[in-house]
């Protein structure tokens, strides 16, 4: 059994009350859009946003009806994300399967994501839960932020590594940093110990960004997204970044010559793969990552002594070794 589930047990009945609420939330009057949401209750993903909420939560003793909310909360607005960002990236695969956009096309999967955003906000209303209401309207500011400057810089390819902790910093750490933060202020913790245990999340996201990066220089990769993606989309990340510094300018401009090539042949793809490779990109950016986890893991320790954290710090490790 890998990680993930251990923990889904470990979590039980909070799990199983997850799992229902969150399922209750989406339902509706409208048969395209529960077809669509159907789909992607059969295809769930790791779920990790939930579990970081209600594994945080634990560790404080609170688990009650307001972690559900925010556990809930903090998937919906993770899904609707990702409906967004198929279309933004014209990805027909997410979790090993077609993406909604591939099946229903860019209106409906803009659409749909639409709905789960403003479903998000009516759960946090219904359910009296507006103290988390700042907390997430900054968090999908910054998300937006860096998907916007995220393809300002592949128009440009001209990133630079702190523009690139920038915006996966925004994309995606915000988010993970809101899961945890969520699970300490359903428990009425002091807005220190929350903004503490945000950046603890913050440095698991950053971790578990610096992965998805490095898949995309794995062939054989299980993440369910395909090698190469990333460069056929003109987006540079660590790995490529290191390498970049690394060469001489010649095959930095050749290099750079390929990626605007990536998107119609696959041979730039397979160049821009090997130049990674050869500069030990993947390797560097490795190190990066588990920098970043290793902090997560030392604060992790000021958490109170419980099987939540130790689970806490099994997923930080998790971040740096997962395959999917
Ligand atoms: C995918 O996140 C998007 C990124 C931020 C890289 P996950 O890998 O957590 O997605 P699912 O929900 O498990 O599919
Ligand atoms: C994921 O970003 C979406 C958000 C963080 C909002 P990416 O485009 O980098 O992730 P994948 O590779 O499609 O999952
Ligand atoms: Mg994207
Ligand atoms: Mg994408």
């Amino acid at each position: 059994m890998n990680i993930l589930d251990d923990i889904k047990k470990l979590l039980g009945d909070d799990w199983v009350r997850f799992e229902e609420f969150f399922r209750e939330t989406l339902q509706n009057k409208v048969d395209l859009l529960n077809t669509v949401n159907n789909y992607l209750l059969e295809h769930r993903g790791k779920q990790l946003r939930p579990v970081l909420t209600l594994l945080t939560a634990n560790s404080f003793s609170a688990c009650g009806q307001p972690a559900l909310v925010a556990a809930a909360i903090v998937e919906i607005v993770h899904t609707a994300s990702l409906l967004h960002d198929d279309v933004v990236d014209n990805a027909d695969r997410r979790r090993g399967a077609a993406s909604v956009k591939r099946i229903w096309r860019s209106n409906i999967a803009v659409l749909t994501g639409d709905y789960w955003f403003a479903r998000a906000f009516q759960v946090m209303t219904k359910y009296k839960e507006t103290r988390l209401l700042p907390w997430f309207n900054a968090c999908m500011v910054a998300m937006t932020e860096g998907e916007i400057w995220q393809l300002e810089k592949a128009q440009k390819l001209d990133i630079t590594e702190d523009d690139y902790y920038q915006i996966i910093g925004r994309k995606t750490a915000e988010l993970l940093a809101l899961s945890m933060a969520c699970g300490a202020i359903v428990a009425n913790v002091d807005e220190a110990v929350a903004k503490r245990i945000y950046d603890i999340g913050y440095l698991m996201g950053m971790a578990f960004q610096i992965r998805d990066d490095i898949f995309d220089y794995e062939q054989h990769n299980q993440s369910g997204k395909p090698a190469g993606n990333d460069i056929r989309e003109r987006k540079i990340t660590l790995p490529l970044l290191y390498a970049l510094r690394q060469a001489g300018e010649k095959e930095r401009e050749d290099i750079l010559r390929h990626i605007r090539h990536a998107a119609r042949k696959t041979r730039s793809v397979t160049k821009v793969i090997r130049f990674v490779h050869r500069h030990k990109g993947q390797e560097y950016a490795e190190k990066v990552m588990l920098e970043y986890s290793g902090k997560a893991i030392a604060m992790l320790q000021e958490l109170p002594g419980t099987p939540y954290r130790a689970a806490l710090i099994d997923l930080a490790k998790f971040m740096t070794t997962r395959r999917k």
